[in-house]
This record gives C-alpha cells, structure tokens and sequence, in this order.
C-alpha cells in the first residue's frame, strides 16, 4: 500500500478568480487541515506550453503562491513550491513520454480545443503536457489528486501510464492515483454567461470576482452579474433551468459554507435587488481579507521566494528517491 498523499497544481497564468478560490486553493486548505500530506505546485512548466511573458510568469508565479497562502495554506504543514524548481519533473516526464503512447496523447480532448485548427503550429509541449502532469503527481507517488472536471481525462492517462509502466518492467512501483472530483456546487461559472466556466483566460473582466479585487469592485461585478426577472425559488430544484440563479445561489452557499437547498430555505421569494446585495456583502466579507493579505505578502517577494524555495527543497527529498529508484528500474 502507500502512504495517503496528496497533489495538486495551478498554472501560475494570472487572473486567479474566486472559481480558483472556491474550486481549489479553498478545497486544499480543507484537505490540509484534515491532516494529509499535501504537496501544491505552481506549474509554471505547464503554463510556457502557451506563450507566457517572462516578466508576467514571474510575477504571477509569486502572486500564485501568495494566493495560497492568503486563503489559509501553511507552508510549514504542506508543501508549496514551483514546479521549474524541482527538476525531477521533467526528468520523470521524459521517462513517461517513452511510456506514454501518440495516440493517447491524441484523444485529449484539451489538447484538441487548445490547439485547434492548426496543430502542426502548437507547442510539442502542449501535446506532451499530459505527460509532465503524470510526472508530477506520480513523482511524489500521489494517491489523490483533486481534480477539476476538465482535468479527469489528464488524471485518467496519469492512471494508464502508471499501469503502463508497471506492466512493461513487470513492478508495482507507481501507484493507480485517484481523483477526488469536486462537488458541483463548487464548479463556479462566469457572472456574463452562465454555460461558460469563470476562467483565467476570460477577455471580460466583469465575467470573473479576481482575488485581487478590492472591496468595491467585487460589489460591482456581483450587481452587475447576469440574472433572470424571477425570484429565487424555495429549492433546488427551481434552479434547473436558471443557469445565471443557480450560479449566483451556488456562490453564497459555498462561501457561507451551507447547502444550496439551505440557502433557499432561508432566502426563497427574494428578488435579486435584494439577494444580490447580500452575496455582494457575503462576497466582500470573505475575499477582502484574502485580497488585503495578498497585497500585503506581494510587498515582500524576497519573503515568497524563500518560502518557495524551502518548499522546492522538501518536495526534492520525496522525488528524488522515487526518480533514482525509477531509473535504476529502466535499468538506468
Ligand atoms: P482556469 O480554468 O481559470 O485556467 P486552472 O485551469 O489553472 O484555471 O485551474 C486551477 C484550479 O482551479 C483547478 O483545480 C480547477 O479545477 C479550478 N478551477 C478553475 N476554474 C474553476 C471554476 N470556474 N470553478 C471551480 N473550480 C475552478
Ligand atoms: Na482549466
């Protein structure tokens, strides 16, 4: 058996948004304080995969970790560090990309709607993306990885390569890593449109509440969200074919941290010039906290740097012992 342990990554690629907030760094805290092991990465590996700004990953990368560390990560209880930092992932992944067959690479439905028309034009790093996630979480012989919905396919090829490797050199080495999926009322959608996910890579602003929005901005975005002329209904149920409500209701349940047919019971029969006032309050009273603190640690980048490194040097001493002994199987 293995050790529960657990992994996750964000690509340090700016924007980070409350759906960031409520779907991941919230969920890891959580997982934290419940005593497992957690390893955190800022992939910053997987976000050159797209053309990034040297100047912008950079200072995204830190404004990442002081997002971790806003929202309640301890960086002395688990491991939070930069993945450029622990060179055991590329090696790892190289290995994979000899595991891992072209075919699989193929099917990726990511791979096929990030690089769109015109494949023969995007990075090999893009196709090969999949592979370097095996090796991050595999490196640290990870048995869960929370996972978004977009990212169980990825999870799924981390599994077939695990499998994979263990069936060519005849081992039980790499464990078959489980996905702890996320409930569906932490999947946070655009405050514009509410069949799009709220995402980093949004071109309108006001679709996303961004982690650093000031206190007024977050009230603004939040009076400003799409809605419907109805009033909220007493259950969930009378949220089906309201995507806008659902994920307005959605919101103020998972930051109140009470079921959605909870919210209703209290707020049913309220029209949105009163609801919204109140997820805007709610709203505020959680991320303006989190947004002052991530000002406040970004004023320090030495400070970051050193806590990133000293978290680089505990995730070395787990992959490197798993990467040596990896080799020596391949006979390396
Ligand atoms: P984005 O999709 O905005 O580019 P990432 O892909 O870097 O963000 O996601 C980082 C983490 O945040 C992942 O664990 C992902 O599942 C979670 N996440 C991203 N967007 C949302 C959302 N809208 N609702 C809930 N969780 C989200
Ligand atoms: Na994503």
């Amino acid at each position: 058996g293995f050790t529960p342990r657990v992994f996750s990554g964000i690509q340090p690629s700016g924007n980070l948004h409350l759906g960031n907030y409520l779907g991941a760094l919230k969920r890891f805290v959580e997982m934290q304080n419940n005593g497992i092991e957690s390893i955190y990465c800022m992939v910053d590996l997987h976000a050159i995969t797209v053309w990034q700004d040297p100047a912008d990953l950079r200072n995204a990368t830190r404004e990442l970790a002081a997002g971790f560390i806003a929202a309640g990560l301890d960086p002395e209880k688990s491991i939070l560090f930069n993945q450029s930092q622990v060179a055991e992932h590329t090696q790892l992944a190289w290995i994979f990309n000899c595991v891992a067959r072209m075919g699989w690479m193929q099917r990726m439905t990511q791979w096929k709607d990030k690089a769109g028309k015109n494949q023969q034009n995007a990075s090999l790093g893009l196709f090969a993306y999949p592979s370097l996630m095996a090796a991050d979480i595999l490196v640290y012989h990870a048995t869960h990885v929370p996972v978004g919905e977009d990212q169980k396919q990825h999870l799924e090829l981390t599994r077939d390569i695990a499998i994979k490797f263990n069936h060519d050199y005849g081992v039980d080495f790499f464990p078959i890593t489980e996905p702890v999926i996320e409930g569906a009322a932490t999947r946070v959608m655009s405050l514009r449109d509410g069949a799009k996910k709220m995402s980093k890579s949004d071109t309108s602003d006001a679709s996303r509440i961004n982690m650093t929005d000031d206190a007024d901005t977050i009230a603004r975005k939040i009076r400003k969200a799409k809605t419907d002329p109805l009033a909220l209904p007493s259950e969930a149920k009378g949220l089906e074919e309201r995507p806008e409500a659902r994920n307005l209701v959605n919101i103020y349940a998972a930051l109140s941290e009470q079921g959605v047919d909870a919210v209703l019971r209290d707020l049913g029969g309220k029209q949105f010039s009163e609801f919204k006032p109140m997820l805007a309050d709610l709203a505020v009273a959680k991320l303006a906290p989190i947004s002052e603190e991530m000002a406040r640690l970004m004023q320090d980048v030495t400070e970051i740097d050193r806590i990133l490194q000293n978290g680089a040097a505990r995730a070395r001493a787990i992959a490197a012992p798993i990467l040596d002994r990896t080799y020596d199987i391949v006979g390396m």
